[in-house]
């Protein structure tokens, strides 16, 4: 049977919803490299490694040994005793094995808390430059993003007064992200505690807290997690995953946390299974020895990841902030760097590209330079001034990559 033009008409929802100009950029890279041509990379969201040789040996045995069928919905047992532990342990959240659901990757983690605490209108703050997906999310459950305008002058971190003007009686949640992906900077503890300090005067709002970079921090200070600050605590939905820290993008593993602040009943966590067990069910059953591997035997292989990406992000930083007209904070996590170019506007490319936006310049540079990196467009209102650079690659191509863009620079007129 064929649709009519009339049953083939979309949602609304779908109509509305943005591909992601990350996925746009990839496709095009796709493209080019299929066609020979020898493309310099910058755009990639994830860890140039490989998964952990012990992590893969623990699905593999589990899958040998018969984990290939439904498991319970929130994970099993003992990854969620693990995750708990972790938690405990290393952030400072005092939760159970009861308050861990376990997730198709840290997105649908956020996808499952927005659904269970968000109605339709409810204001959700995002402070910007933010992640993607953020916005998407936000408004696939009805929700009316909030965006707040971090100033690179401040390292990309909105302050507690801003915070404090953004929120209205309608304000239902926040969205938090430290280190960033887009800006590669991080939260201070001293600044975790401000904004937590305002959040525990509005009892309405939660905090949805992304920690998938949590790892990879490059500065003297630790991360610090919102979940461990007892004034906010029973208020905080702590997401995370494998995917950044472990290497483990495609096997689609993320957590969320949401503790009961001591009460028997998990009403928040159980509805997130609830939820999740409509959607997706649970992850792939071999993923929970994953977990359980990662998390208890992996801190050797994610720490000589992080040292890896420290040098790396020095190396593209003095590289880039050479550079003229570029203007860009030093990266203190995550494996980006977020950068100002609007100093070019109104410049002309070798190709004759006139350079008017972060998507313009970001154009012009991957087909004259054959340099792939992020236009700013999709990360907030006002970063269409800006790039994203990836240091998730080799010495080798930071260096002629950014070889590349210092050339093309010089061709601008
Ligand atoms: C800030 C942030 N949160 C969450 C995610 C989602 O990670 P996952 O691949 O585990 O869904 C990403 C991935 O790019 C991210 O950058």
């Amino acid at each position: 049977m064929t649709l009519s033009r009339d049953s083939a008409r979309l949602s609304r929802r779908a109509e509305q919803l943005k591909a992601s100009s990350t996925l746009a950029v990839t496709a095009r890279v796709r493209e080019l490299k299929a066609a020979g041509v020898d493309v310099i990379a910058f755009g990639a969201g994830e860890p140039d490694f490989d998964t952990p040789q012990p992590i893969k040996q623990a699905a593999i045995d589990a899958m040998l040994d018969g984990a290939t069928r439904y498991s319970p919905i929130p994970g099993t047992p003992e990854a969620r005793k693990v995750i708990a532990e972790k938690l405990n342990r290393e952030n400072g959240i005092r939760c159970s094995p009861e308050d861990i659901v376990i997730t198709t990757g840290g997105k649908h983690a956020l996808y499952l808390a927005a659904q269970a605490v968000i109605d339709d209108g409810d204001e959700v703050i995002i402070p910007t430059p933010g992640w993607v997906s953020y916005v998407p999310i936000v408004q696939l459950c009805g929700g009316v993003p909030v965006e707040v305008p971090a100033s690179v002058d401040n390292d990309f971190r909105i302050t507690p007064e801003q915070l404090e003007r953004a929120i209205t009686p309608r304000t239902r949640a926040m969205i938090f992200n430290s280190p960033s992906n887009p800006c590669g900077t991080t939260y201070e503890p001293n600044h975790v505690r401000a904004l937590a300090e305002v959040l525990a005067r509005h009892e309405q709002i939660m905090l949805f807290s992304d920690e998938i970079y949590e790892k990879l921090i490059y500065a003297d200070f630790a991360h610090l997690s919102p979940g461990s600050i007892e004034s906010i605590a029973d208020r905080v939905i702590t997401l995370n995953g494998l995917s950044k820290a472990y290497a483990m993008t495609g096997w689609r593993i993320g957590y969320a946390c949401a503790p009961a602040g001591g009460k028997d009943d998990n009403p928040l966590a159980k509805a997130m299974a609830r939820l999740q067990g409509q959607m997706t069910t649970h992850i792939a059953s071999f993923g929970y020895a994953a977990i359980v591997e990662a998390l208890s035997n992996g801190a050797e292989a994610v720490e000589s990841m992080r040292r890896t990406f420290a040098r790396r992000a020095e190396r593209m930083y003095a590289l880039v902030s050479a550079m003229p007209g570029f203007k860009c904070p030093r990266p203190t996590g995550a494996f980006y760097i977020f950068i100002d170019v609007s100093d070019h506007f109104g410049r002309t490319s070798p190709g004759g590209k006139r350079i008017e936006s972060g998507l313009t310049f970001a154009g012009a540079l991957l087909e004259e330079a054959n340099v792939a990196v992020v236009p700013g467009e999709d990360f907030g209102e006002g970063c269409d001034k800006n790039i994203r650079l990836s240091f998730a690659c080799s010495d080798e191509n930071i260096d002629e990559g950014c070889r590349r863009i210092d050339d093309w620079l010089g061709m601008l007129s």
